[in-house]
């Protein structure tokens, strides 16, 4: 009979208190370190990312930059499905795109909920950590800006806090210069001049894009 044993907290367990499951017949156990979970969803380099920088370590700082690298990954879903949703409203493709956009709103509510998680932490124990990301803010978030310029909330001012970051800085332009179908407005009028109906014979077509800087 195999034996059991483990510990609660400090106290060992009996036998019975144990779960002695199996493993199930379908989970593979022949893995290779290039094709299990860990290497598939890049758990080393993701869950080696949270780098207190407070001597010693806060204890609520964890907390504080999970809970932001968290709203960046949603923010990067969100961005994925909002590209999509556009590129297929371009290609006349609505039931796809209305997929995309239907996605977007729970998503939504896990960023909108996910700060009850951040609730826990005080104002006062905010503050004695704050210190240790100097200038970092997240009004230098680029994945929210790149998200606001591609609902149509452009601003090349935001875009001077991104001059030492190259690679996002392209990002960012690549989307403030991206015309959305917000900000072109076509009008359509006779040519003739002859109010709404004319004679019929041509029509002139003016498309006007708004640019802001
Ligand atoms: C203790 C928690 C937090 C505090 C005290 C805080 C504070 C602030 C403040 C004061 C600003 C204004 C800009 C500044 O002075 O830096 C700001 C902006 C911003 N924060 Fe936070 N924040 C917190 C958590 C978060 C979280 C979890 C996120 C998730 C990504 C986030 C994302 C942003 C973004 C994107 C902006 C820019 C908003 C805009 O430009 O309209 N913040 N935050």
């Amino acid at each position: 009979m195999a034996v059991y044993s483990t510990y609660i907290g400090n106290r060992p367990c009996k036998d019975a208190d144990m779960k002695k499951r199996k493993l199930e017949e379908s989970i593979h156990t022949d893995l290779s370190r290039d094709d299990d979970y860990t290497a598939y969803l890049r758990l080393d380099q993701l869950l080696g990312a949270q780098i207190p920088l407070s001597e010693p370590p806060h204890h609520d700082e964890m907390l504080f930059i999970i809970q932001h690298q968290v709203a960046e990954l949603w923010i990067k879903l969100v961005i994925h499905e909002i590209g999509a949703a556009i590129r297929h409203l371009r290609t006349d493709e609505l039931p796809q795109a209305v997929k995309n956009l239907v996605r977007v709103r729970p998503v939504q509510s896990q960023l909108y909920n996910q700060w009850k998680v951040l609730d826990t932490l005080t104002p006062a124990e905010y503050s004695e950590f704050r210190h240790v990301f100097g200038k970092a803010s997240g009004l230098q978030s680029a994945q929210y800006r790149i998200l606001e310029f591609t609902l149509g909330n452009k601003s090349r001012a935001t875009m001077a806090v991104y001059e030492h970051q190259p690679e996002w800085h392209a990002r960012l332009e690549a989307a403030l210069f991206e015309i959305t179908p917000a900000q072109v407005n076509v009008k359509g009028k006779t040519a003739e001049g002859l109010g709404a109906i004319g004679r019929g014979e041509t029509l002139r077509v003016t498309a006007v894009v708004l640019l802001t800087s």
